[in-house]
């Protein structure tokens, strides 16, 4: 009962708060005011203060955060979205929790490994600053790719990890979290050239004082890419349909291991795989057109199947108003004259008169009138 009235309360809450300012929380309606006195600040996340950093390899730098008392922990394998200023505006990155369980639980501290990308907006801001930086922004830990827990124990699964470049960094919280062994744990570590291979030497530590783990570095210059089936059935004694699988690394890499040991009769439940983003929900089907009005200038853009409208804009040479560009800021909201648009977070599909849409995680699903 008191949880219908407090789901009903939320509800309300939200309600009233969209009504008054088109904002799910009134907080963001009250964000400029927050900003005035604490600059930085945004009502959704957390501060967290940063400790350390350090370089794992030349692409991939390791930062240690403290999290403000506000922050709730998390269970590894867990990321979270982290956020700063960046040329006056908000800019975010999903990053996923590199480091143990216990460095948080003795020292109130965590670690995010991010992998600089050459084009990356957040990553280059971030390696540029860290050094003058003395706090980042980041939400609850959130996703679901943890290891599952036993339902029992007596059975000893196998569990097969593959990671590919920075998406070792849920897996190594998991590893380094793992306070009792009973499963076999082999892990497929692919990257181009073991240079490139951050926690290397923590994950050989590990792998020679517990037995159950082993590691295998697939260095992809070399070897091509993994042939995860072919690769476990070499093991003698080894059931395909009888292990766990996580996999994290780009989405085709996942989707090719999966639909091959699908055909090999795992179940579909027994895989885990780590998605970072948007959902490219409905990315098949018709080009549609989207007429974008700007200061009473009508602009005509087509819009592929599950592209975020704010891309296709600025692919049209359009600059509509953004932040995140992940659905979070509320910075690039605009008016939806007529049309239906895709909601790329949640996969619904929006009505057909007007209102307001998220340009960054609404995609075309009908004609669209749209004002910037
Ligand atoms: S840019 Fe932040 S919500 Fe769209």
């Amino acid at each position: 009962m008191n949880k219908t009235i407090s789901l009903w309360g939320q509800s309300l809450y939200r309600q009233f708060s969209l009504m008054l300012a088109n904002q799910p929380k009134l907080s963001y309606y009250l964000h400029p005011l927050l900003r005035w006195n604490k600059p930085g600040v945004h009502p959704d996340y957390h501060s967290a203060r940063i400790v350390d950093f350090r370089w794992e390899t030349d692409q991939m730098l390791s930062v240690w955060l403290e999290p403000a008392a506000s922050w709730s922990g998390f269970t590894a394998g867990q990321h979270l979205l982290v956020t700063m200023m960046h040329q006056g505006r908000y800019i975010s990155r999903s990053f996923s929790i590199s480091s143990s369980a216990a460095l948080f639980t003795q020292q109130k501290q965590i670690r995010i490994s991010c992998r600089i990308q050459p084009q990356g907006e957040f990553t280059q801001a971030l390696a540029a600053g860290i050094a003058a930086l003395p706090h980042l922004s980041i939400s609850d830990a959130m996703g679901d790719f943890v290891l599952e827990p036993k339902a029992n124990s007596a059975l000893e699964q196998s569990i097969v990890m593959v990671a590919a470049g920075s998406g070792i960094t849920p897996l190594w919280s998991m590893l380094s979290s793992l306070r009792c062994w009973t499963s076999p744990i082999v892990l497929f570590y692919c990257v181009k050239t073991a240079v490139q291979a951050a926690f290397l030497t923590e994950l050989n530590q590990l792998a020679a004082k517990q037995p159950l783990f082993k590691v295998q570095l697939i260095e992809t210059a070399m070897t091509g890419r993994l042939n995860l089936v072919q690769r476990l059935q070499t093991h003698t004694n080894f059931s395909l349909q009888k292990a766990l699988y996580y996999f994290c690394g780009p989405e085709a890499m996942s989707r090719q291991f999966i639909d091959d040991l699908i055909q090999q009769g795992v179940s579909a439940t027994a895989i885990h795989t780590e998605l970072f983003g948007l959902a490219r929900g409905g990315s098949e089907g018709p080009v549609k057109q989207a007429l974008m009005i700007q200061q009473g200038k009508v602009i005509s853009v087509d819009v592929a199947a599950g592209v975020p409208l704010l891309q296709a804009a600025e692919q049209q040479g359009l600059s509509p108003r953004f932040g995140c560009r992940i659905g979070v800021c509320y910075q690039c909201v605009c008016q939806k004259k007529s049309g239906q648009v895709l909601n790329l977070r949640t996969g619904q599909i929006s009505g057909d008169g007007p209102e307001q849409i998220q340009l960054c995680i609404s995609a075309a699903h009908s004609d669209l009138q749209i004002e910037l």
